[in-house]
């Protein structure tokens, strides 16, 4: 297992290029499942999650090239081998998950394994699964595994979500693309990553109505075509990396960087005294003045503040003037990088969903771990404003969903290192 180092070194200043969204190229993938003609994927990320999609979607008979360094990707799959999505396959990534809807649609039978708990939560994927039955499905848990079966294919139908789900919509919308007759997604999530996918799907020969909002209407059709399709922007890891100068100081412009993608983030930046300014290339970001405001932060679906940033952004409060509160409302145990900032010398109080942070005048290096992507990542944008050096082990959450992380941040000028152990 890898660790990187990181030493506290001062401002950042330059340019960082933003990769294409990992939740996004994960959820158009599996579209390929959808027909018999190829899909192809421009500006994908090159992360192990979308070698583990890789896996699945060939264990199930299509094939995906890795073209241009992994930045295209060529998928294709004339007929569906195998309808079965192995547990051990399934269980490395949740994601997986989205291959039910496709294969079900095309050919009217799937068996998934379930994905079972994850370190930032229970995550489980009743909402998947009663969607389906909204649309005719039969439904039946055995073994570990989701037996599903729809012998006169699908039929559209009413889906009413209790609460947002952005994968239950994706398997939804996939689903729905091949049901006969129209469906209406009801409190639909409204992320960025669904409105690509309906972008895709509907190059594909899809007939999507609403997509972005939270009413999304599908008119069923025979076959879907082949496409050619740009993954959209990380937002997540744009939001990452927009973290660094606010909290080293520095300028730094993030190549394809959009505001569209992350103004409620943008909005809490502005409170907390970061500038974020449009360019030519994307965004450039700059704080203020060398002193941070301490700002409460809710997580919210999409146009909310996103889940994902929340690790991130509790870092660069660790060092904020004031005490910020954070609440976290999507998932129930997403604070695991609460005791590992501690450890660096942060004031953080966690009592349930809610995290108190009071901040300090600075952090200090320390070793340090986490169980889950973005926790891991916060952990470096502490380390690149602490005083010292950080060694953070199982770096491996990182390559699920950051691609040349390193090379990223020593390209604006951070004093951060990886380092094999063989
Ligand atoms: N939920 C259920 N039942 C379901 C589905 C979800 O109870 O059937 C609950 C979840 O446990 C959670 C909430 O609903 O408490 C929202 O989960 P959602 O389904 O929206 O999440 P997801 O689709 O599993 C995606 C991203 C996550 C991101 C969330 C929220 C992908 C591959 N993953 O997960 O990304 O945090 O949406 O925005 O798109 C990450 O990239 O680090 C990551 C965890």
């Amino acid at each position: 297992m890898d660790t990187i180092f990181v030493t506290g070194n001062g401002p950042l200043i330059g340019q960082i290029p933003i990769a294409g969204a990992k939740n996004a190229c994960l959820t158009l993938m599996p579209a390929t499942l959808l027909s018999d003609e190829p899909l192809t994927l421009t500006n994908a990320p090159r992360l192990s999650d979308i070698r583990t999609m890789t896996a699945l979607l060939t264990s199930l008979g299509a094939e995906v090239s890795s073209l241009q360094d992994g930045k295209v990707l060529a998928l294709s799959s004339h007929a569906i081998g195998n309808h079965t999505a192995d547990y051990d396959i399934v269980r490395k990534m949740r994601a997986s998950i989205l291959v039910l809807g496709p294969m079900l649609a095309r050919d009217g039978h799937a068996i998934v394994s379930l994905p079972g708990g994850c370190a930032i939560g229970a995550r489980p994927v009743d909402l998947h699964l009663r969607a389906m039955e909204a649309l005719g499905a039969e439904m039946e848990l055995r073994d570990g595994y989701v037996h599903a079966k729809a012998p006169g294919g699908l039929k559209g139908g009413i889906v009413e979500f209790p609460f947002v789900s952005v994968g239950a919509t994706e398997n939804i919308l996939m689903a729905a693309t091949l049901a006969k007759g129209t469906t209406v997604i009801k409190r639909a999530a409204r992320e960025p990553e669904i409105v690509d996918l309906a972008h895709c799907l509907r190059k594909m020969g899809a007939q999507i109505e609403g997509e972005g909002t939270d009413t999304i209407t599908v008119q069923g059709v025979d076959k879907l075509r082949g496409a050619t399709h740009p993954v959209v922007t990380d937002r997540i890891e744009l939001g990452t990396y927009m973290l660094a100068p606010a909290i080293c100081g520095g300028e730094v412009e993030l190549l394809g960087g959009r505001r569209d993608l992350v103004g409620a983030f943008c909005d809490k930046l502005d409170e907390a005294g970061v500038d974020v300014q449009e360019t030519d290339n994307g965004l450039m970001v700059k704080r203020r003045s060398d002193h941070i405001k301490a700002v409460d932060v809710a997580t919210e679906p999409y146009p909310g503040f996103p889940t994902d940033l929340q690790a991130q952004m509790m870092a660069l409060l660790c060092t904020a003037d004031g005490v910020s509160v954070l609440e976290e409302k999507i998932f129930e145990n997403r604070f695991m990088h609460a005791p590992e900032l501690t450890r660096m010398g942060a004031q953080i109080d966690v009592q349930g969903g809610t995290a108190t942070v009071t901040g300090v005048k600075k952090l200090k290096g320390a070793p340090v771990m986490a169980t889950d992507l973005r926790a891991s990542v916060s952990l470096i944008l502490a380390g690149l404003a602490a005083e010292g050096a950080t060694k953070v082990s199982r770096v491996y959450h990182l390559d699920r969903g950051y691609e040349h992380v390193v090379g990223k941040l020593k390209g604006v000028g951070a004093n951060i290192e990886r380092v094999s152990d063989q």
